[in-house]
């Protein structure tokens, strides 16, 4: 079975970026070194991220690729290639969320993170996400990318797991999805 989780940061009013696309709210907001609010244990548990062409070429303005050890792969119906200096380990997919599923599973992977809320939402509305985990920002953006609001061919339960408060204002809350 496979185990697909979401691992993200809004603003408080919802955004996961600005409408350019720009995240500099979050950076300036966790430019505390000493920590990482749970990220680097919460990637190291995943074999395989699979993320949206956006937030793909969001990472590529990165000064390194972070998944050194991760298979990660890119959903997209436009992109054709990968920078050839990523290697085999990052592949391009164009397919629906269930295809991905399917192939990962085949292929052995058995923990995904889902990144970029078009994917994430692609997963939510497939039944295909097991859990979230919401950092909250205490900064209102008024416009941007928002993490939720797309269509859902029906409610979506989800069991509060637990909260923590950071000493920053971060606020952040993890979720597992409920079987209809
Ligand atoms: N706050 C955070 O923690 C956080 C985390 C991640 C990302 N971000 C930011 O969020 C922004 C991007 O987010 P986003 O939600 O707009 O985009 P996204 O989900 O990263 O990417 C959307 C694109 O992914 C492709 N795609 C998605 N599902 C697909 C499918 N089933 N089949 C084929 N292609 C598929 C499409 O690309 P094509 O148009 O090529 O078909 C689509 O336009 C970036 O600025 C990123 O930096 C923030």
């Amino acid at each position: 079975m496979m185990h697909a989780s979401a691992f993200i940061a809004t603003s408080l009013d919802g955004y996961i970026s600005r409408a350019d696309n720009s995240i500099d709210w979050l950076e300036d907001a966790s430019s505390d070194a000493t920590e990482d609010y749970g990220y680097e244990a919460f990637v190291s548990s995943v074999t395989c991220v699979v993320m949206g062409r956006k937030t793909f070429q969001r990472i590529l303005t990165f000064p390194e690729w972070p998944y050194q050890t991760q298979r990660a792969i890119v959903m997209s119906s436009t992109l054709k290639t990968i920078p050839e200096s990523l290697g085999d380990n990052v592949q391009l997919f164009n397919g629906s969320a269930q295809d991905v599923v399917q192939l990962l599973e085949a292929e052995g992977d058995s923990h995904l993170y889902v990144d970029g809320s078009r994917v994430i939402q692609d997963f939510i509305a497939a039944g295909l996400l097991t859990d979230i985990t919401i950092t909250t920002v205490p900064i209102l953006l008024g416009e941007g990318v928002s993490l939720f609001g797309g269509p859902l061919p029906k409610d979506v339960k989800l069991r509060h797991v637990a909260t923590r408060a950071y000493q920053n204002g971060f606020v952040q809350s993890q979720y597992g999805f409920l079987k209809a």
